[in-house]
């Protein structure tokens, strides 16, 4: 049985842009932001409430490190998230309110 790799674009998908805290990057269409993110530059993707640098682990939605804010959507799993034309993306920095939270 042959299970198709969420790492590789189809040949057909061809490259798209996006922008990456504010800067114009590019990427084979459909593969997931966090390979994308990494390919760029590896640098951190987002910084804890600490202040600590954190990026895409475990590629696969368990983690919770490659969280990055996309189309102004805080909180957004980049593991699970393909890459498409013209999405903004932004470092995530500190905490972000969870949807529906408490203000405290
Ligand atoms: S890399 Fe682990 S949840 Fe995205």
């Amino acid at each position: 049985m042959k299970i198709a790799s969420r790492f590789q674009a189809s040949p057909e998908s061809g490259a798209v842009q996006f922008q990456y805290d504010g800067e114009t990057l590019t990427a084979p269409a459909g593969i997931p932001l966090a390979a994308a993110l990494l390919a760029h530059s590896g640098g951190f993707s987002r910084q804890t409430a600490g202040g600590h640098d954190r990026t895409a682990f475990c590629m696969m939605g368990v983690c919770f490190d490659c969280l990055v804010e996309v189309d102004g959507i805080p909180n957004t799993q980049a593991c699970m998230t393909p890459v498409r034309g013209g999405m903004v993306v932004r470092r995530q920095i500190g905490l972000r309110r969870l949807k529906g939270g408490s203000d405290v």
